[in-house]
């Protein structure tokens, strides 16, 4: 029986249909199957034809040190875990707008001193990118530009010769290998160029640096499917209005992946941050209700973050609960484990929650800090300024100790905080010889279950809206 040569394929998370259908069985996304000619016959089976025997050899053994190019940009080199790998492939992600272009080109620029970069655009012309550059005070670096989309026209120039040391890809979506009738940005054909480029990179030696966007309605071939392919995935990411630019590893063959790097998009380009804590923290209002501090971690490094909320009563049968920056299914528990355990009334409440400055928590230890912050606004009863939160709630209130407290604390300290709300050591008596020992002038309030949060707040209450605190105190 002949088969059809065509397929559907989900644009959203590449997986292929023999069948048009309105939703994607494999990923759930609505209109994004896409026909495409196949890229090539899967293989009947291996033959008859023998391969070559494999030689093991076992785990300790002489391994070549990974050379490392350091660009010198230290918030990108931490992220990348200690500079570039000759030969590996790289993917930086992110929306349109948010500074991968200008990211890239500052990377190359610093790099260009020493090493051979190429930059290649299929989105911008030449011009742009030498207007970006002037913008940003960088026509000084000899970085080497085109504007091509054809991978057979990059690969006839970097596997020739000119191998650079660094090359550039702006975007991923915008190539196309002249072999695959389907079009630009695709999935068929992203895999297919970044298959070609990555496969040049491993054979010549150089870093692949590709830019990926990702849209919301997966209109393009989000780069999803690229990440098995290439040994780092970074994406960056912020708020448009916000200036603050966060790079976050989600993979890397090189280095740990829950490392962060700050930046901050000025007029002259995007500008580090060597201390996030002072920068998130830097629009703090005075004394208000709905806000605490949290002192989280980003990998190996402290970052403190204001948490906002705000509660306010509905006209809604199902009020409105939403998140910026946060989990919204942990939001949800963390309101039923405030609702059982403490006695406070939240339904009929709208509730939103924010993390402020655009930082994105992935920490469970952000619980007790939102618990504070909710438990703030219910009651209209500011938290002390001077305060600092850390730790995991369990569903019966209880409050689990986290990892890293003495380096959170030491953080806090260092930002002029004096006291903290954190939770007590499992055995070990409150403030007892085994806890971390505070920083000088460190005030600590260990805590083992959530309640006790919540009527250290509704004890500062005044006599109106202690009525709120009521139902928890007489149950
Ligand atoms: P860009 O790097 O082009 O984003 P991407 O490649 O991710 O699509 O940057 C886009 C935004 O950054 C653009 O809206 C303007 C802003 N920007 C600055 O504010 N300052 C600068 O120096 C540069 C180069 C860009
Ligand atoms: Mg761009």
């Amino acid at each position: 029986m002949v088969r059809t040569s065509r397929m559907f394929v989900c644009q959203t998370c590449g997986a292929s249909h023999a069948k048009w259908a309105g939703r994607c069985d494999a990923c759930g996304a609505w209109n994004s199957l896409v026909e495409e000619a196949p890229a090539e016959a899967t293989p009947k089976g291996l033959g008859a034809k023998r391969g070559r025997k494999l030689s093991f050899v076992g785990l300790d053994g002489p391994s070549e040190k990974l050379e490392r190019r350091v660009t010198g940009l230290g918030e990108f080199d931490r992220v990348c875990g200690g500079g570039l790998v000759p030969g590996s492939a790289l993917l930086v992600g992110g929306d349109p707008g948010i500074g991968k272009s200008t990211l890239l080109m500052q990377v190359l620029a610093a790099l260009s001193g020493g090493l051979r970069c190429a930059y290649v655009s299929g989105e911008e012309s030449v011009d742009q990118l030498r207007l970006r550059a002037e913008r940003m005070g960088l026509t000084a670096a000899p970085v080497q530009l085109a504007a091509a989309t054809s991978v057979r026209d990059i690969a006839a120039t970097v596997d020739g010769t000119d191998t650079p040391d660094l090359l550039v890809i702006d975007s991923i979506q915008t190539m196309f290998v002249d072999t695959l009738d389907s079009a630009p940005g695709t999935v068929a054909q992203v895999r297919s160029s970044a298959q070609e480029l990555i496969r040049l990179a491993k054979r010549r030696g150089f870093t692949l640096l590709l830019v990926g966007h990702v849209t919301k309605e997966g209109m393009i071939a989000g780069p999803r499917v690229l990440e098995h392919m290439v040994d780092t995935v970074l994406y960056f990411e912020g708020e448009r209005g916000h200036q603050f630019r966060i790079l976050r590893a989600v993979k890397n063959r090189f280095g740990a992946t829950d490392e962060i790097g700050v930046f901050e998009m000025t007029d002259l380009g995007l500008k580090e941050v060597p201390n996030p804590s002072a920068l998130f923290l830097s629009e703090r209002q005075g004394d208000v209700s709905g806000a605490s501090v949290f002192a989280g971690m980003e990998g190996s490094r402290p970052v403190l973050v204001e948490i906002q909320a705000l509660v306010a009563p509905s006209a809604l049968a199902t009020p409105r609960r939403a998140v910026v920056g946060w989990d919204s299914s942990r939001l949800a528990m963390i309101l039923a484990v405030l609702e059982a355990r403490c006695g406070l009334s939240l339904a009929g409440n709208e509730v939103y929650l924010n993390v402020a400055g655009g930082l994105r928590i992935a920490e469970p230890a952000a619980d007790l800090a939102v618990a504070a912050a909710l438990t703030s606004a219910v009651g209209g009863i500011p938290l002390p300024r001077e305060t600092v939160v850390f730790g995991e709630i369990g569903l019966s209130g209880e409050v689990r100790p986290v990892g890293h407290a003495a380096t959170r604390l030491k953080e806090a300290a260092k930002l002029g905080f004096s006291r903290a709300i954190m939770p007590a050591r499992r055995g070990a008596a409150a403030g007892g010889e085994d806890g971390p020992k505070p920083p000088r002038g460190m005030r600590v309030h260990a805590i083992e279950r959530l309640d006790e949060v919540v009527s250290m707040i509704g004890s500062e209450a005044g006599p109106p809206r202690r009525q709120i605190f009521r139902s928890r105190e007489s149950a």
